[in-house]
């Protein structure tokens, strides 16, 4: 089999990029390791930056996500019991979309249908060979028999257990990453968001964050030790210690339900450098990897697939420059991410062993971003996501 482009990974950044590069005449094959079910039972962030919204429209994606997402127009931020708004139309002139990335998904899925695209499911044993010629070449197991991809170029956009980054060269690779002590409890429920907007709580306990996919279904997570396990988790365990972390106003207004999913996630902050070797392009996951506070994976995969897009689109037009400054211009975006996403998350968790001085140090950098317009510019900038 031949194709332009050989995208491994069907998450997000592999059908997002293979639906800009179809739209521009570019051919490529994806590889998924996976079931297409079981692609589609993640369930992950939901906060669009509006950039990823504008992309998702040029692919071609865009109609469901701007008929069912909910334009936010900014977050709340909540801690001493005390809840306040941090208004990104007012700050900075933008807002972000809540649609769900499993929606994501499935709508590249679809669109990839509609045009007969060629994802190939249940792969295994996946190898990128001759990456460092203008002929690679990707091998991979299905139903017993190996096969053969002859291409132009491999994107690697399988993840952060994927097989692209470690097809780097150790001696070239640099590993950056902190691993956070604690993790996030999330729960999915069917009942109505407890706030209209994004809410994080900062509390002595630990942290708290409310949000929803929908006017009828919610998603709140709470801090929790790296010990723990969902099976030490009630529902109704879960809802106390939400509800204690929260301002009583909303703590005591919320419409609680069963939970119909509810897992544990570790907070890491990770990044691979460089992006690119010879043909070989990582973007998303595969290249790094971020706290959830800031909301900035999904987001993060979107503008690296953005930067992918047009050095590959611009190559087949004529000009291979911006392959080789891939890679510096995505982690230039990178690393303003993970620094924003380790910002927060350093500022609205309970740290083990954190003294009293450093909880009110917290609390003391909630009440100025509560105080000051400068602040709040600040994280609004980072939150809607700097300009690509
Ligand atoms: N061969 C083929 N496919 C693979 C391989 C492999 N060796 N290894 C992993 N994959 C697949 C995974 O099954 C997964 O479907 O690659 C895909 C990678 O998708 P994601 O992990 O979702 O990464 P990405 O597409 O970059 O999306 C980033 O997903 O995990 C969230 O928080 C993350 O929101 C962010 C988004
Ligand atoms: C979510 O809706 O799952 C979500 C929202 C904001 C975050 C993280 C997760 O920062």
């Amino acid at each position: 089999m031949r194709t332009q482009v050989c995208i491994i990974g069907g998450g997000p950044s592999g059908l997002l990029l293979s639906e800009l590069l179809y739209r521009h005449g570019i051919d490529s094959v994806v590889l998924e390791r996976q079931s297409r079910t079981h692609v589609l039972g993640r369930i992950r962030a939901g906060v669009l930056e509006f950039g990823t919204v504008e992309l998702l429209r040029r692919a071609g994606v865009g109609a469901r996500m701007d008929r069912q997402g909910i334009i936010h127009d900014g977050i709340v931020v909540a801690a001493e019991g005390r809840a306040f708004r941090v208004d990104f139309r007012q700050h900075v002139g933008k807002q972000v979309m809540v649609y769900g990335q499993t929606e994501i998904t499935q709508d590249l899925y679809d669109a990839a249908d509609a045009r007969d695209g060629r994802i190939i499911h249940g792969v295994d044993a996946v190898t990128l060979n001759d990456l460092e010629t203008d002929a690679p070449w990707v091998s991979y197991g299905l139903d017993g028999t190996t096969e053969r991809i002859d291409c132009d170029f491999v994107a690697g956009c399988d993840g952060f257990h994927g097989v692209s980054r470690r097809s780097i060269p150790a001696r070239v690779l640099r590993e950056y990453e902190k691993v956070y002590p604690f993790g996030w409890l999330g729960v999915l429920s069917e009942t109505p968001p407890a706030s209209d907007e994004v809410l994080y709580a900062n509390h002595p306990d630990g942290f708290a964050l409310c949000s929803m996919r929908n006017t009828a279904l919610s998603r709140y997570y709470i801090q929790t030790s790296l010990d723990d396990h969902v099976d030490n988790w009630s529902d109704q365990a879960f809802w106390d210690t939400l509800r204690r972390r929260l301002p009583a106003h909303i703590a005591d207004t919320m419409i609680t339900g069963p939970s119909i999913e509810k897992s544990i996630a570790p907070l890491r902050s990770y990044v691979a450098e460089p992006m690119r070797w010879g043909r070989l392009f990582l973007a998303g996951d595969a290249a790094h990897i971020v706290p959830p506070t800031g909301a900035k994976g999904l987001n993060l995969a979107a503008s690296d697939i953005h930067y992918l897009f047009s050095a590959i689109s611009a190559y087949y037009d004529g000009d291979p420059d911006l392959l080789d400054t891939y890679s510096d211009r995505a982690l230039a975006r990178v690393w303003n991410a993970i620094r924003f996403s380790w910002w927060f998350t350093e500022r609205m968790h309970r740290f083990p062993g954190q003294t009293g001085i450093e909880q009110r140090l917290q609390e003391a950098e909630i009440a100025y971003l509560e105080q000051s317009e400068f602040a709040q510019k600040s994280l609004a900038e980072n939150y809607v996501g700097m300009p690509y």
